[in-house]
C-alpha cells in the first residue's frame, strides 16, 4: 500500500458528498464531487440531495439522481470558512472534457488536499470515460490519488490507472440503474467483489477505500477481509435517524481502526 497516503488517511472515510456537510473527528471527510463549472445547487443544500434521492427500506437501498450539482471548483478555498481544511480532506473532482480535468488538477495542485479522488464512475453524468493522459497527468501533481471506481467493468480503467502509477482505488461508487445510481445494501456485494480482485490481482502494493452498504461495524469487517484498507460510508449518514447522533459514527470509527491495526500487526 503507498504509504504516503496511508499515514494520513483515517480508518474510516466519509465519501462524496456526504464530507460536504458531515467531517465527524477521527475520520476524513471527502468534499466534492466538482466540477469545473458550477451545476446547478450549491453543496449546502443538503435538502436538495435528499430531494432527487428515494429510499426502498425494505432493501436498505438508494437510487439517487443527483448529477453532481456543485458550485464549481473555483468556489473551494483551501481554508473553507466551515468544515477541516483541505489538507486534512480528500479532494474529489471529475471533468467532463481533457480541458476540464486540466483545470480540475491545476486547482488541485494550488489547494493540496490531503489526496485527490478522481470520480470517474458517477452513473448519472453520461458515459463513463476519461482521457488518456488523465491517469499521468494526475499523478504528476505529486498529490496522491486515488481513482473511484465503479462496481462493473472496471477492470479497463484500473489497468490503465495502474499503468500511470495510481496506487489507491476507492471501491466502490453506485450501480448504474435505470433510475439513477443504486446504492446502500444491496451495493455490498458487487462493491466487496471489486475491493477481492483488486487485491488478489495487485496484491499489497495497492492502498484500498472499501465501501458500499456499510451500516455496520460488521460490514467494516466484511470489507477488512474482502482486503480492504481503509472504509468509506455514504448513504447511511442519510437516515434520519442517524444524522441527529454521534453513535453511529462511533460505532464505526472504532470498528475500521480495529481493522487497521489489526492488517498492521499482520503485515510484514
Ligand atoms: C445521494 C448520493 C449522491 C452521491 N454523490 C456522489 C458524488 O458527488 N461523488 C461521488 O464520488 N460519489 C457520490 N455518491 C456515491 C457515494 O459516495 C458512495 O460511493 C456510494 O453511495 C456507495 O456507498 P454507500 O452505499 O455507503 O452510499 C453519491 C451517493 C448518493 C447516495
Amino acid at each position: 500500500m503507498s504509504r504516503d497516503l496511508a499515514r494520513s488517511l483515517a480508518p474510516l472515510v466519509i465519501s462524496a458528498p456526504f464530507g460536504n456537510y458531515i467531517q465527524p473527528a477521527g475520520t476524513t471527510a471527502t468534499v466534492g464531487t466538482y466540477t469545473a463549472a458550477r451545476r446547478g445547487g450549491r453543496p449546502a443544500a443538503f435538502g436538495r440531495a435528499l430531494l432527487t434521492t428515494r429510499y426502498y427500506r425494505r432493501l436498505g437501498a438508494w437510487v439517487n439522481r443527483i448529477g453532481l450539482r456543485n458550485p464549481g471548483i473555483d468556489s473551494l478555498r483551501a481554508e473553507p470558512k466551515r468544515g477541516n481544511p483541505l489538507s486534512q480532506c480528500l479532494l474529489s473532482i471529475h471533468g467532463f472534457t481533457p480541458a476540464d480535468w486540466e483545470l480540475l488538477l491545476e486547482r488541485t495542485t494550488q489547494l493540496k488536499p490531503m489526496a485527490v479522488e478522481l470520480n470517474i464512475s458517477c452513473p448519472n453524468v453520461g458515459e463513463i470515460s476519461w482521457p488518456d493522459n488523465l491517469f499521468r497527468q494526475a499523478v504528476a501533481t505529486g498529490i496522491p490519488v486515488i481513482v473511484k471506481i465503479p462496481p462493473v467493468r472496471f477492470h479497463p480503467m484500473v489497468e490503465a490507472a495502474i499503468a500511470a502509477d495510481v496506487r489507491w482505488f476507492h471501491a466502490t461508487n453506485t450501480l448504474p440503474v435505470p433510475k439513477g445510481g443504486l446504492s446502500g445494501v444491496p451495493l455490498k456485494p458487487l462493491a466487496l467483489s471489486a475491493v477481492k480482485w483488486l487485491r488478489e490481482s495487485y496484491g499489497t502494493e495497492l492502498g484500498i477505500i472499501g465501501g458500499g452498504g456499510i451500516r455496520a461495524p460488521e460490514d467494516i469487517v466484511d470489507y477488512a477481509a474482502a482486503g480492504a484498507d481503509r472504509f468509506a460510508v455514504g448513504s447511511y449518514a442519510m437516515r434520519p435517524s442517524v444524522l441527529n447522533s454521534e453513535r453511529w459514527v462511533a460505532d464505526l470509527r472504532q470498528s475500521a481502526g480495529a481493522m487497521v491495526k489489526q492488517s498492521q500487526r499482520t503485515q510484514p
